[in-house]
């Protein structure tokens, strides 16, 4: 059975509900670009909110770690990682969470007590040494050799927000002799679970203060278990990426030994493009954000497609692709839901950048030759970017592979000034544009509801979307339809919305439990995918969606719908463009 099986069922059977994988990108939080831990969903309920499905929870939960991603590549670097997690939101507390982990690990993975060591909090001038996770962890037989305290035992997921005090547990690895004294610096021991017992909030003044209620938090890190339950120390030799690296073995015939790193890299890189193109937030590659984070990732995997001597032009990426989808959409429905969209997007993103690989190569090479130093100038790393698509780290990892550095300042400093200029392009347009930039995406908002809704009426019932973007300019709206619209169809659609926004309807929102707006039939793209308190917006009674706003307060306000453009988005999906007059 998988660790993933074995752990939720356990938890399952005390009491624990579980809950599905959140989105990888936050849907509430612009702090941070993705999820980088399975408790940063659940932080509103932390700080004392009621979480629908009770007070002891669960999950596996997709995480996103960008800061290492020039690490991936060696044995133990993932870009995307999956995290189990149990969480007892004011309910039990050290003793117990200490006792369930233990359990677990002893009685359901049966590992041996002797393999085992911890850390706790050693306390520092505000908090003290926590003796009770000492003593509930010597009850449990484990010796004091096998205890080390530690200051830095502290968890928090940035710099302000709940935190706590935390233990962590640590497997020996390795075939040596086990030592009877545990040392946290020897790195035969790995850490496989952190449980965080939250009771503080970090204020930004440096202050903490206690929570309402007192919190446990854990995370395992479940790539990593694996590894280590099926005694392998480089991750990609686990059950999780084996068939993987086999496939890339077959397709580049080559063997593993020898290109780990190229292999490795593809890998990674292919599952988390994967996990962000199928996320509900339509991430595309673009040069921002979590878009360029995955076309970075994109590029980066051909790039090493092409070390390995792969056919670049070829299907390589659907071959990895469908094999890490099937392997996965049991636990993330998400993937097969989305295939035919993950390789459209990866195929994009692949097509154009193979039109400039070639040549941005010969041009990297060119530069080299006539270096007098060993760094590669701004003006050329800016011209692989500008001209043949090469992200700057690209290029910083070409240049390391003939030890060379980049002028990576000089580079930043083009960047800015291209931006300005862009920008400068770009205000030059909107002058004396629409009253105010927030106002018009409010309403832009509100008409793609009404869209949305129309096109059921209008169309089929089973129109639903599939993206969405909105500039103060336009709204775009993508929807699942296997047809193009007639003519008819658009016009209908066109006059059903405009009757709606003469009636004047009213906008009104409402926050429920996920499983009421479900009942209620709301509207959404990933139901299992939104937080477990929702908001849904209804206009008049013609439209009810879960939505995060923000929306005009009446449909009046408006103004004239058009559709300004239809056409085709991927397979499957079509494409509107309309207008508020
Ligand atoms: N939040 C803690 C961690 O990420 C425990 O889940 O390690």
């Amino acid at each position: 059975m998988d660790l993933k099986d074995l752990y939720i069922d356990y938890f399952v059977s005390l009491n624990h509900k579980q809950i599905p994988s959140a989105p990888v990108v936050p849907e509430n939080d612009a702090s941070v670009l993705f999820n980088t831990a399975g408790m940063q969903p659940l932080i509103p309920y932390l700080l004392g909110e009621e979480h629908p499905f009770g007070k002891r929870l669960c999950d596996y939960q997709k995480c996103i770690r960008t800061n290492d991603l020039d690490e991936v590549g060696d044995k133990t670097h993932h870009t995307f990682f999956e995290m189990l997690g149990n969480w007892s939101l004011g309910d039990y507390f050290k003793e117990e969470s200490i006792t369930y982990s233990f359990n677990f690990l002893t009685q359901v993975l049966n590992i041996p007590i002797d393999r085992l060591a911890v850390t706790v909090f050693s306390g520092n001038e505000g908090i003290k040494k926590d003796e009770i996770s000492v003593n509930v962890w010597k009850k449990l037989g484990i010796k004091e050799e096998r205890i080390a305290y530690l200051d830095d035992n502290f968890w928090i997921a940035g710099s302000t927000g709940p935190c706590g005090s935390d233990t962590e547990i640590f497997y020996f690895r390795s075939d040596d002799e086990i030592p009877a004294v545990f040392d946290p610096e020897d790195d035969r021991w790995v850490e496989i679970w952190n449980n965080v017992f939250m009771e503080f909030y970090k204020n930004e003044d440096g202050t903490y203060k206690p929570l309402p209620k007192k919190n446990v938090d854990t995370g395992m890190g479940y790539e990593r278990v694996v590894a280590v339950l099926e005694g392998v120390d480089d991750n990609y030799k686990s059950s999780v990426w084996k068939d993987v690296i086999k496939k890339i073995e077959d397709i580049s015939s080559k063997p593993y030994v020898g290109n780990e790193k190229s292999m490795r890299i593809i890998a990674d890189h292919i599952r988390t493009s994967i996990f962000i193109i199928a996320d509900p937030s339509g991430i595309k590659p673009s040069n921002t954000d979590q878009g360029y984070i995955l076309r970075r990732l994109i590029r980066r995997a051909i790039r090493h497609a092409k070390k390995l001597d792969i056919d670049y032009y070829g299907n390589w990426y659907k071959e990895i692709a469908s094999m890490i989808i099937d392997k996965y959409s049991k636990y993330y429905s998400e993937l097969e839901k989305n295939k035919e969209m993950i390789f459209e997007v990866l195929k994009g993103e692949i097509e154009k950048f193979n039109r400039t690989l070639e040549k941005g190569l010969k041009e990297f090479e060119k530069a080299k030759t006539k270096l007098n130093t060993n760094i590669i100038d701004a003006t050329t790393a800016f011209h692989l970017y500008d001209t043949y698509g090469f992200p700057i780290e690209l290029t910083k990892e070409l240049a390391l592979e003939s030890n060379l550095d980049v002028d990576i300042k000089g580079f930043e400093q083009k960047f800015k000034e291209h931006q300005e200029k862009s920008r400068a392009g770009a205000k030059e347009k909107f002058k004396g544009g629409l009253a105010s930039t927030g106002e018009m995406e409010t309403k832009y908002h509100t008409a793609t509801h009404l869209l949305n809704a129309a096109l059921k009426v209008v169309v089929n019932k089973d129109v639903h979307q599939r993206g969405s973007n909105i500039t103060d300019k336009r709204l775009r709206f993508d929807f699942s339809c296997d047809h193009k619209l007639t003519d008819l169809e658009k016009q209908k659609t066109e006059e059903l919305v405009n009757k709606w926004i003469s009636e004047g309807l009213e906008v009104t929102k409402k926050q429920m439990s996920k499983q009421e707006a479900i009942n209620s039939g709301a509207e959404c793209m990933f139901i299992e995918k939104y937080p477990d308190i929702v908001t849904v917006y209804s206009i008049g009674d013609v439209s009810h969606e879960l939505c995060g706003g923000p929306h005009v307060k009446n449909t009046s306000c408006l103004g004239k719908f058009k559709i300004t453009k239809e056409e085709a988005s991927s397979s499957g999906v079509r494409r509107i463009k309309a207008i508020l007059e």
